[in-house]
């Protein structure tokens, strides 16, 4: 099987492009526009990004295009196109015209295999300030639109194209066929990358990797660590043992039900009971980071001494995706620290385990998949995304049992409604928090004076970017009714309507 290198100049579209050559069931990488891997055979096509930097700046990332040119066939996407056309004697400079936004291809080269299927008037996405203003000689325009002549060009005699819009944003309604054009018509690949052909790669090299070896592996209840259970599960049946830690803080019943799917799957889960451990340990602490670092720091001592009830264990299994993979080397950085997420993970050094991590190379698109196929249990796939630290950074300011319970009930009738109505598949992440706040109401001759709790529903694709949830005011106004007269200590409930960014998806 081979795959496609992508290599990074910084674009925010880079993980887009990798994600599109992904659902062409063709593999790739991603790797820093200065980390080329060696190009040997089992590389099927390079692809070069785009990126923040103009090729005109002085500080622009360069890279040897005689590593991969006329080895395997190129394609440059937007700065990847103006590098190439600068490289070889072309002048690239700043575009006079808004070169930003929807844009229709007037010209398309009939002949050329990169745009077969491809019709004059195809709307493609440009957003680029440099432009590509004059080609070398040997190079051929192969489409253009009004207002960007050199829309697209091959080198004539090479398997190098490029092109100065982006295939692989949904705007370039054709985006798809010319990516597989390039991947199936110019690189000649097969479509052989499927969930499928991964489990069975995976799991063979799984058996390779660990042989008879134990692993521990710290379940959270989401889909990346229970996929990644079930693929080292299918690789050494018994000899994976799960940890399965109750914080205290989990949803309601969230810790049986969990335990219950869990075993239906036939894994080996050791199930901890901690709640009381972290909740001393929180006492009268506010600070959001502060929590993050005490449920983080607990839940490592409480794993650590599980842990050390196993004997001989060599390997932590670990359900990493490629996002974090892939942020951790990118041309920018690793971005701002916002807040700290802590993940199950960042285990202490002495516990000198190897890392085992089957999801390393997989978008959280592809986990789900993977769980399908490997018949992981819908309720697991489908969740909403849940954070590692739970409701102890849903419950503002200083966290108690009491507070738990009621934020519980509150979430509880929130999500339950949600399944009720159908809305639940068509929200990316829902929730409560409960402020620390209380306010004067009024029921039957009573005056109460009791907590606020505001309800958060977002759509998102990756929780970098989020937008509020417009869920209809019949199901916002029953939802609120229940939770008042059900939930003891709550009189108000306000609905959140902010976007990521400004506002963060937690409160906290
Ligand atoms: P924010 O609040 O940063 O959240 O917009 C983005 C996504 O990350 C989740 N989140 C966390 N996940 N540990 C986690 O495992 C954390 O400390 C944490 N904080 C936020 C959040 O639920 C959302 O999905």
């Amino acid at each position: 099987m081979q795959k496609i290198i992508i290599l990074d100049f910084g674009s925010q579209y880079t993980q887009l492009i990798a994600r599109k050559v992904r659902e062409l069931n063709v593999y790739c990488e991603i790797y820093p526009f200065n980390k080329c891997p060696n190009i040997d055979d089992t590389v099927g096509g390079v692809i070069l990004s785009g990126s923040p930097f103009s090729v005109c700046d002085p500080q622009a990332p360069q890279v040897d295009l005689s590593l991969f040119e006329n080895k395997v066939p190129l394609l440059g996407v937007c700065y990847g196109a103006q590098y190439i056309a600068n490289a070889k004697g072309g002048s690239v400079a700043p575009s006079k015209i808004r070169e930003y936004g929807r844009a229709n291809l007037q010209f398309i080269d009939s002949e050329s295999i990169l745009f077969k299927g491809i019709k004059i008037g195809s709307q493609v996405w440009m957003s680029h300030g440099d432009t590509v203003q004059s080609i070398p000689d040997g190079f051929k325009i192969i489409a253009g639109t009004a207002d960007v002549k050199v829309a697209a060009y091959k080198i004539e005699g090479e398997e190098t194209y490029a092109i100065q819009f982006h295939p692989e944003v949904y705007h370039s309604t054709d985006g798809k066929i010319l990516l597989g054009n390039f991947l199936f018509e110019i690189c000649k690949l097969k479509a052989d990358w499927t969930p499928a052909s991964f489990i069975d790669t995976t799991v063979s090299n799984l058996k390779k990797t660990l042989g008879n070896d134990k692993v521990i592996l710290g379940l959270s209840g989401g889909v990346d660590s229970s996929v990644a259970a079930t693929l080292i599960h299918r690789a050494i049946g018994k000899n994976l043992t799960c940890i399965f830690v109750d914080n205290g803080l989990l949803r309601k019943n969230e810790f049986e039900k969990v335990m219950q799917s869990y075993n239906d799957m036939g894994l080996n889960v050791v199930g901890v009971r901690a709640g009381d451990l972290f909740l001393n340990r929180l006492k009268a602490v506010t600070d959001p980071e502060q929590k993050r670092k005490i449920i983080g720091g607990t839940f490592i001592d409480v794993f650590d001494q599980e842990s050390k009830k196993l004997s001989d264990v060599k390997w932590l299994g670990q359900g990493t995706i490629y996002p974090d993979v892939i942020e951790s080397s990118s041309v920018a950085g690793p971005s701002a620290k916002i807040k700290s997420h802590h993940n199950v993970g960042g285990l202490p050094d002495y516990m000198k385990l190897k890392l085992v991590e089957p999801l390393r190379l997989l978008f959280k698109d592809e986990v789900r998949r993977v769980g399908k196929e490997l018949g992981v249990k819908p309720e697991l796939l489908n969740r909403h995304p849940f954070p590692g630290p739970g409701l102890g950074i849903r419950v503002l300011g200083d966290i108690t049992a009491e507070k738990v319970r009621i934020l519980q009930d509150v979430d509880d009738i929130f999500i339950s409604s949600l399944h009720e109505s159908g809305l639940y598949d068509s929200v990316w992440q829902a929730g409560a928090m409960l402020l620390p706040v209380s306010s004067v109401g009024v029921m039957g001759d009573e005056r109460t004076y009791e907590s606020v709790v505001a309800l958060r529903a977002v759509t998102s694709t990756d929780g970098m970017t989020a937008d509020w949830v417009h869920l209809p005011y019949d199901f916002l106004s029953a939802v609120s009714n229940k939770i008042i007269n059900q939930v003891k200590g709550v009189n108000r409930v306000v609905y959140d309507i902010s976007s990521k960014p400004p506002a963060t998806i937690e409160w906290e």
